[in-house]
């Protein structure tokens, strides 16, 4: 449907226009490499990357393609050299804010890349709402908990600044505001502009303070070797509460904000306890969206604790812009509390 309008639009403007529709989610260097070739096979003046962020991803590499010589694993490796050819981006999810991001993600066999570039902005973004409408309820909650967690990692990083933190904070009270009723009720417009433009806003944040070990958390089970294959924002949320958990101690006052933005009473607590009750909020929404709230819930064995947590330190900028030092043991108990499903003080 979406895919029609877009092709409608460009008709009428006298654009002729080809399509490759063989994205896939989280997807490969070697589905993105697929992309490549269908765009320089067509000699294409530029492209439109439509749908969720797998889809904007690989335009990305494919606007690259029409202007560089070489390929994914290089470019990721060493960069590449000139300004891509014209893109635009649509996304048909309220999720990876991939349209106003410099960045795009592909999984190799060992290990998921990014291919990081300040050319990677597109020269349009066009976000409507009305092509989020179709989106399934599941694929609601996936995406939007992923914006969710886009908004607060950026909030957490020691890269944000006072610019940042007032996008994560609106982006923050958005999704409190209307995720659920977006879930609940796909048509709701309201709902889905609202998340739209929070995904948008935390699009813009992650862009700037990036994220925190919440999404090398998520990597570190969708690695092809652990065998476990969630969709991206699932795979984060599932430990996201023991991240904030992990952080909070760290950065007691911005968790109690997050905490009063996710409609915690914290009038007349401590400022600890006004921050534990951040991931105690996330959790909530999580419940809310029927999502799972412990690995032993989605098919992670107890005895893969130890390669999850080793996993993380695998993606050192994460890591590094993490507000709290991030070290094996601290990731181990991280992922107790999130195999159990309990925080510290509850077991
Ligand atoms: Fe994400």
């Amino acid at each position: 449907m979406a895919q029609h309008k877009v092709q409608e639009a460009l008709d009428a403007s006298g654009i002729r226009s080809t399509v490759w529709d063989e994205a896939e989610a989280e997807p490969s260097a070697e589905v993105g490499q697929r992309a490549i070739a269908f765009a320089r096979a067509g000699r294409f003046d530029g492209v439109v990357g439509l749908g969720g962020g797998s889809a904007m991803d690989i335009a990305k590499g494919a606007a690259v393609s029409l202007t560089n010589e070489g390929d994914l694993l290089g470019w990721i490796k060493e960069g590449f050299k000139n300004p891509l050819a014209p893109l635009a981006l649509c996304p048909t999810t309220a999720g990876t804010g991939s349209e106003v991001s410099d960045t795009a993600v592909f999984a190799t066999p060992e290990l998921k890349v990014g291919l990081v570039s300040s050319m990677l902005y597109p020269n349009v973004a066009i976000v409507d709402p009305q092509m989020t409408v179709s989106m399934p309820a599941a694929v609601t909650a996936n995406t939007g908990i992923d914006v969710l967690c886009h908004a607060i990692e950026g909030y957490q990083s020691i890269q944000a600044n006072p610019l940042t933190d007032a996008l994560a904070i609106e982006s923050m009270r958005l999704v409190n505001q209307h995720l659920r009723a977006a879930y609940c009720n796909g048509t709701d417009m309201e709902a889905r502009e609202g998340m739209a433009l929070a995904s948008l806003l935390a699009g813009i944040v992650m862009g700037n303070a990036d994220t925190t070990i919440g999404h090398a958390c998520g990597y570190a089970f969708v690695y092809p070797a652990t065998k476990l294959h969630y969709p991206h924002g699932y795979a984060i949320a599932v430990t996201f509460p023991y991240v904030m958990e992990y952080n909070a101690v760290a950065q007691l006052e911005k968790h109690a904000t997050i905490a009063e933005v996710l409609g915690e009473n914290t009038e007349g607590l401590s400022l600890r306890d006004a921050a534990f009750l951040a991931p105690v909020a996330f959790k909530k929404l999580m419940v809310d969206l029927d999502l799972p709230t412990s690995l032993k819930a989605v098919d992670v064995e107890k005895d893969m604790i130890q390669m999850l947590a080793g996993n993380v330190l695998k993606s050192p900028n994460h890591c590094r812009r993490n507000p709290r030092e991030v070290t094996e043991d601290g990731m181990i108990t991280l992922f107790e509390h999130a195999y159990e499903g309990k925080f510290g003080w509850e077991s």
